[in-house]
């Protein structure tokens, strides 16, 4: 087992806001060796679908229940917990990371799939990548609890000796998670929805166009107003004085305007060179 005291140490720096640490090879591989043993004691994974059953067949349409908004996507969650589709395919892993926000917002945002934080606080965007995505919202004038933050894939892609890394999902794995974006796009009812970065722009737009190419226009999911815009961890990859700031900026100006949301002149100039 992990010593604890690592564990205490670890969880210390993360309540100071540190969101990384420098290993080096000599403690990366006593962690993996740790990792492996602790993965040599863990159970095997539960079988949820048997073996020799045909695989599950995705519905075109997933219904929730309940009265209000939030009951409904608590339903939807509860169903996506033991998703046939998804548990089959063996390569997702099996903690469910549903969605976050305001059931009855204005404003969906979708983005990828959980990563190893959100897999651990089983909340989307709460890593690095939400720390920037919280950013552009409060630049909005806007918060994670006024809007709906969703994924296009329910469960964090698996990979061999996973242990913080993560890959983007496969078009087949995101395809078991879409009727439930779907589904919550039925509940939430948004006035606008983006797509966050490549993998929700094909997931949701069937469309495998560079960013550069789907961004700066409106296309339309289920008849809503959707764009599409940079994933926020390909923003934290960029320069300080690059221009894809002012790029994602613009998408978000272009959907204040379409929201209604007052946009001041101050706003209007962030990130222009
Ligand atoms: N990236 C995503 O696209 N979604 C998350 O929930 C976290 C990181």
């Amino acid at each position: 087992m992990t010593s604890p005291t690592l564990l205490d140490y670890l969880k210390q720096l993360e309540t100071r806001g540190v969101t990384h640490v420098g290993i080096d090879d000599r403690a990366r591989s006593v962690l993996r060796e740790l990792y492996t043993r602790g993965s040599a004691r863990r159970p095997a994974k539960q079988a949820a679908v048997p073996a020799d059953s045909p695989p599950p067949t995705i519905p075109n349409r997933i219904e929730a229940t309940g009265k209000t908004a939030a009951e409904k996507i608590a339903s939807l969650a509860a169903i996506a917990e033991n998703w046939p589709a998804a548990r089959s395919l063996g390569s997702l892993r099996d903690t469910m990371v549903f969605s976050v926000g305001n059931p009855e917002a204005d404003f969906m945002l979708v983005g990828e799939a959980p990563g190893f934080q959100e897999e651990q606080k089983r909340e989307p965007f709460v890593g690095p990548a939400g720390a920037k995505l919280d950013q552009i919202l409060k630049a909005m004038g806007l918060s994670r609890e006024t809007v709906y933050i969703s994924n296009v894939c329910k469960f964090r892609p698996a990979t061999k000796n996973q242990t913080t890394n993560n890959r983007k999902p496969s078009t087949e794995e995101m395809a078991t998670s879409i009727p439930f974006v779907q589904a919550e796009i039925d509940v939430v009812k948004p006035k606008v929805i983006v797509a966050l970065g490549g993998s929700a722009a094909q997931g949701l737009l069937g469309s495998d166009k560079p960013i550069g190419q789907l961004r700066d226009s409106w296309h339309q999911f289920q008849g809503i107003p959707l764009r599409v815009t940079f994933h926020p961890s390909y923003l934290l990859r960029q320069d300080e004085d690059h221009g894809e700031k002012r790029k994602v900026w613009e998408d978000m100006l272009a959907i204040m305007a379409k929201l209604g949301l007052p946009i001041s002149t101050k706003q209007r100039g962030y990130f222009q060179k």
